[in-house]
């Protein structure tokens, strides 16, 4: 019995079908990248704007040809989207066997059971912590998994910003136990992954509900507590964490940042908007001057700290005013790269209840000129590092005439080709010379 994982959307939704894909391993399913050779497919789908929906229902269409082809096939469609249309898919998608919305992940082994008593199931039942999550499904090598594990330290999210449809398909916010997270994180390192990405829709936001001991009984109060305590973990060769809110942006988070040894030093903040009217229709928290200051204090403590962030234009009543506004940020805060949306009305928030009043063609030229905006600050950026040295992990190996060409990530997270004499290990950690700079790609060799 095999199964094929699609999975949309953010990094989130891979860990959801990371963790589902366990459970279907623990039910002695093996994986397939051939779509005909399954005989489940998970599609893991995201909501966050119309277009990213209509993907995963288009891919979800297009399976009914799939399941009909043989007999005993069955679909399971999960995630955001999962959730919010859950009630509504009936009569358009009868291919769908059974349906996973984000808000049950937790809960997907029991779905399993109750849709499909046949299936079979190994019985280790342990495996299932307080989190009601599996972390010690052991095995590696699912895909979407490499060099990096994904671990959820939160799930849900607990703020109302006006256009955001995630609170309502992810539920409010809970915190895993620091323990269960501290014992996942132990066993990714022992099995060689050696990067370690801590996950939350406000991953800044993790406290402790209840008592809340880590390793050694220490009580890990938030979530620079918590960084200190992954950093400690040995094998962990570098620690990132996706994505922080910038109300929870502190001193105390910087220098927890600055005193550990292998959280990268990069931050993707996302700001949404450089115009203090928008943002506080959007109900983001903090205004233009705040955000500045923090990023501020978190370059005071952590040396070369690269910051990205995600905008969104055209957001309702955003004037030409409002758009510059925006388009200073990226230079006012030295931002080092940025992913730009247009703003889509999504059902059920706030903001859509109100018209959606910037018409598509200013949406398409604004999204034009802040990324090329963004673009060219971060090709200029990546310019200044040719000729200096960047660590670099390796996250995939291939030969190539007469040296090997690694494939890697620097500390900052940019994509890095590297020439190297030598053969290396995926998770290995390179010193590498920047030889050059194309597009978003760096190119170095690994220095003698
Ligand atoms: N329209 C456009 N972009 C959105 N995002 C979230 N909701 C919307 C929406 N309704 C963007 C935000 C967020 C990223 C994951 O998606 O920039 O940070
Ligand atoms: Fe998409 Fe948001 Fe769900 Fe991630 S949490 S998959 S971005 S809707």
């Amino acid at each position: 019995m095999r199964f094929f994982v699609e999975t949309f959307g953010c990094q989130m939704n891979v860990a959801d079908s990371l963790e589902m894909g366990r459970r279907l391993r623990a039910r002695g399913f093996r994986t397939t990248k051939q779509l005909d050779r399954a005989d489940v497919v998970l599609v893991n789908s995201c909501t966050v704007r119309d277009h990213a929906e209509h993907k995963a229902l288009s891919f979800l269409g297009r399976l009914a040809d799939w399941k009909s082809a043989a007999p005993g096939r069955l679909l399971i469609f999960a995630g955001c989207a999962a959730e919010r249309l859950k009630d509504r898919l009936g009569r358009r998608f009868p291919q769908v066997d059974l349906v996973a919305g984000a808000k049950s992940i937790g809960d997907f082994d029991r779905l399993l059971a109750e849709r499909f008593p046949a299936l079979p199931f190994d019985g280790q039942q342990e495996w299932v912590d307080a989190w009601g999550w599996a972390p010690g499904l052991g095995e590696t090598g699912l895909p979407g998994e490499g060099v990096t594990a994904f671990v959820t330290i939160m799930r849900g999210c607990n703020y109302a910003c006006t256009y955001c449809v995630v609170p309502s398909v992810r539920g409010r916010e809970l915190y895993r136990p620091a323990a269960s997270i501290f014992s996942e994180v132990k066993e990714r390192a022992a099995q060689g992954q050696r990067e370690i990405l801590l996950l939350g829709q406000t991953v800044n936001s993790y406290r402790p509900q209840g008592p809340n001991p880590g390793p050694e009984g220490r009580e890990i109060s938030d979530f620079s507590d918590l960084l200190q305590m992954v950093d400690a973990v040995p094998g962990v060769a570098r620690i990132r964490f996706m994505s922080p809110h910038p109300h929870y942006v502190d001193e105390r988070l910087a220098q927890a940042i600055h005193r550990s040894a292998r959280v990268a030093p990069h931050i993707h903040l996302p700001v949404q908007s450089g115009s203090d009217a928008v943002l506080a229709r959007m109900r983001r928290n903090y205004t233009r001057e705040e955000f500045c200051r923090k990023v501020d204090v978190l370059r005071h403590h952590i040396p070369g700290l690269a910051v990205t962030t995600d905008f969104i234009v055209g957001f309702p009543g955003e004037t030409e005013e409002d758009f510059l506004a925006t388009l200073r940020l990226g230079r006012e805060a030295d931002l080092d790269g940025a992913y730009t949306f247009k703003y889509s009305p999504r059902p059920g928030t706030v903001s859509a209840q109100g018209a959606d009043d910037v018409p598509d063609s200013v949406k398409e030229e604004r999204l034009a000129r802040l990324m090329e905006e963004t673009d060219s600050r971060s090709r200029t950026k990546l310019a200044q590092l040719v000729g200096k040295t960047q660590e670099v992990l390796v996250e995939k190996g291939a030969s190539e005439g007469s040296g090997f060409v690694w494939e890697g990530r620097t500390a900052h997270c940019r994509k890095i080709y590297v020439t190297s004499a030598k053969t290396h290990t995926t998770g290995d950690l390179l010193s590498v010379r920047v030889e050059r700079a194309d597009g978003k790609t760096l190119y170095g060799r690994v220095d003698a």
